[in-house]
């Protein structure tokens, strides 16, 4: 096998010269660094990275444990921390404890195990016992999406702003029943957007109605169950939110099925956008969660702890954007969205030009949305 010891020589250099080479350790003339490129291409060395972690105890690897990886919102996580990882020279080892306590506390394990630097997690219903084993062992950790507590450093979206931006907008079209299909139990993204919810009706004026909450177990089964269940009630929600992009599947099942029509008999605003939810008919109205940049901003806290481990823990809040399509059944001037923590004008000014510009190509939808308009002929706005 080639060492590192044939590569100098093919190279006429030193051993420590190649090692600076590889490692990036010190600055190397760049005809010597060709020269040592061009010997470990000719003579095929493969570098063996596992050696220098023996000396420097560092592997620089960063485990990721993400439930749910195939759910576009995660992969796009993912691919934030990757592409992050990478540009600092991190590999990562990726395990998915499938939202379940016990496995969670395995997977993380077994990934401290491999000795990775770090760890970046996104922590389940129960995150305890996970956290406890990583904070005995002083491992330097970021948990993201779901948030565990101040002592520890993790990033997020913005949820109770977004969610309440979607109550008033429904409500501001003359919604005065709207319905939210909740996520799991235990987490703080479901906790937050239940409380944007009710941040929503109370600043419209519209009562909290027990009734018209329904959770979804933050997955599309439960979605599907949640949602014939709010329309089967006496007085059925006229507008409905889902608080994620797999609940929005599950709702939008249950109507299918249900012979609901989008927005005509039921308008629809959802939490998470993703990229093919304006190929659906209606296209969907949604809030979108900035996924790249919460793995990116994962990896830059945990160089960051990396590099000090004693500085303050941080918690990192990043806007999401409102996305404003055609599934909230709004007229083409429908109320203007409450500008608020959820929409960087920006962004927003992008969507609205974009949508403007597909709604051009379309008839004109009534002036009232027809769902909203029922809904006031039964239960008349006080
Ligand atoms: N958290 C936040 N957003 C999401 C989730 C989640 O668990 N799933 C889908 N979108």
């Amino acid at each position: 096998m080639t060492t590192m010891v044939d590569v100098a020589r093919r190279a006429g250099v030193s051993v420590a010269t190649v090692s600076h080479v590889l490692n990036g350790t010190r600055p190397v003339r760049p005809d010597t660094r060709a020269a040592v490129l061009g010997a470990i291409e000719e003579l095929g060395y493969t570098h063996n990275t596992l050696a220098r972690s023996l000396v420097t105890a560092r592997t620089r690897s960063i485990g990721l444990a993400v439930s749910a990886i195939s759910n576009p919102y995660f992969t796009e996580i993912l691919q934030g921390v990757e592409a992050g990882a990478l540009r600092a020279g991190y590999s990562l080892l990726i395990a998915d404890p499938h939202d379940d306590p016990q496995h969670e506390r395995k997977v993380v394990q077994l990934l401290h195990e491999r000795r990775v630097d770090g760890m970046i997690v996104a922590p389940s219903a129960e995150p305890a016992e996970m956290a406890a084993y990583l904070a005995r062992r002083e491992v330097p950790t970021v948990f993201l999406d779901r948030l565990v507590g101040e002592e520890h450093d993790q990033v997020c979206a913005e949820s109770t702003g977004p969610v309440r931006q979607l109550v008033e907008h429904l409500a501001d079209a003359g919604h005065t029943r709207i319905g939210l299909v909740a996520g799991l139990p235990g987490l703080s993204t479901t906790t937050e957007r239940v409380q944007g919810y009710r941040a929503g009706l109370r600043s419209r004026g519209l009562p909290f109605a027990p009734e018209l909450l329904a959770g979804g177990n933050s997955e599309a089964e439960g979605a599907e169950d949640a949602t014939r269940h709010l329309l089967a009630a006496p007085e059925p929600p006229t507008a409905l939110i889902t608080a994620n992009n797999a609940m929005t599947i599950g709702a939008l099942r249950a109507l299918r099925d249900l012979g609901r029509d989008v927005p005509r008999d039921i308008a629809l605003a959802c939490f998470d956008d993703f990229s093919w939810a304006d190929l659906f008919s209606p296209r969907l109205t949604a809030i979108a969660q900035p996924s790249r940049e919460i793995g990116a901003t994962a990896v830059r806290l945990l160089l960051e702890r990396l590099a000090e481990p004693g500085r303050p823990p941080r918690t990192v809040r990043l806007p999401c954007t409102f996305v404003h399509r055609t599934s909230c059944g709004c007229p083409e001037t429908g109320p203007a969205t409450a500008p608020g923590p959820a929409a960087p004008p920006a962004a927003q000014a992008a969507h609205q030009a974009e949508e403007a510009a597909h709604r051009a190509a379309q008839a004109a939808p009534p002036a009232v949305p027809a769902a909203a308009q029922a809904a006031q002929e039964r239960n008349p706005s006080p």
